[in-house]
This record gives structure tokens, C-alpha cells and sequence, in this order.
């Protein structure tokens, strides 16, 4: 069994819709025994708390139900459960950086970095911005997830 784990700020835009796309990515590869995915925010704010509305309605239109997740915080256990920590920008990976217990630093990626030609950018946080801001982050995760599963393909299973 691989474990991934995505993590954003809050845990109701990027990361869930992450969980979400990856999640029907795994199941189209009839892979969803063999893959366990979940998702966090480096900030509790929002815990206990389902995505934000605007997430839930982009993800829908593109197939995917996020309705039954709840936002929780990263903890530095997440490092000994999951095979993959996967940050969704530079400032959750150094906030997740400095969580991770010693020795378990290959565990954690940047996600675009697995985006052929967007490797080192941040999936930008559509929080504060309008609704076309998420769609954009919908292209950027499809992208990246395809990438993630060759590689959890390659090195993991
Ligand atoms: P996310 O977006 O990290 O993609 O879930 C955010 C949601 C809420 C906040 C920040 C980012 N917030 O500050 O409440």
C-alpha cells in the first residue's frame, strides 16, 4: 500500500481538490487498493470544515466529489504514515520542512514538480481570488497528478 498525503494552507482549496482528482485518477487505473490518498493544511483554522464551496463546484464539473472531505492539520506523525508528503507551494513544503522528523526528509515533494514544464512553481492559492482562479489550479493538478502516478508507478509500486 502507498500512502500520499497533499497538504496546502488551509486544507479547503488545493489540497482537496488534489485528493479528489488523484483519488479518480487511481480509480480509472483500477489502482484504488493498491493507493491511499488524504490531505492536510499546515494551518488549523479550517478544521473540521468541508471545502470551500467554489472548490467543490469546479471540482463537480469536471467529475469530481469532494463533498465528503473535512479539513484537518499535518501532523509530524503524517511523516511515519505516509510514503509521500506532497506541499502544494515553496511555503507549505518549508512549513512542512521544518515538521518532519529527521531521516524522513525524502518523503516530501513539491507537487508541481512532477508537472512536466512547471517542476519548482507554487499551485498558486485561489482563496482570496475570483472563480477562474480555480479552474486554474484544476489544470495545474490534473497535470501534476498524471505525473505523480508514473512516478508512484516507477519507484513505488
Ligand atoms: P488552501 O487555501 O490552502 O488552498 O486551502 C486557503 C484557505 C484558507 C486560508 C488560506 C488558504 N485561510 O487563510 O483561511
Amino acid at each position: 500500500m502507498v500512502k500520499v498525503l497533499f497538504v496546502c494552507l488551509g486544507n479547503i482549496c488545493r489540497s482537496p481538490t488534489a485528493e479528489g482528482v488523484f483519488r479518480k485518477l487511481i480509480e480509472e487505473h483500477g489502482l484504488a487498493e493498491k493507493i491511499v490518498v488524504d490531505s492536510a493544511g499546515t494551518g488549523g483554522w479550517h478544521v473540521g470544515e468541508p471545502p470551500d464551496g467554489r472548490a467543490v463546484k469546479a471540482a463537480k464539473r469536471r467529475g469530481v466529489d469532494l463533498s465528503q472531505i473535512r479539513a484537518r492539520q499535518a501532523t509530524r506523525g503524517d511523516f511515519r504514515r505516509f510514503d509521500l508528503i506532497v506541499a502544494m507551494d515553496a511555503d507549505n513544503h518549508a512549513t512542512l520542512a521544518r515538521l518532519c522528523p529527521k531521516g524522513e526528509e525524502h518523503r516530501l515533494h513539491l507537487f508541481l514538480d512532477f508537472a512536466a514544464g512547471l517542476e519548482g512553481r507554487d499551485v498558486p492559492d485561489p482563496f482570496y481570488g475570483g472563480g477562474d482562479g480555480f479552474e486554474a489550479v484544476l489544470d495545474m493538478i490534473e497535470r501534476a497528478a498524471e505525473g505523480l502516478l508514473a512516478h508512484i508507478r516507477d519507484k513505488h509500486l
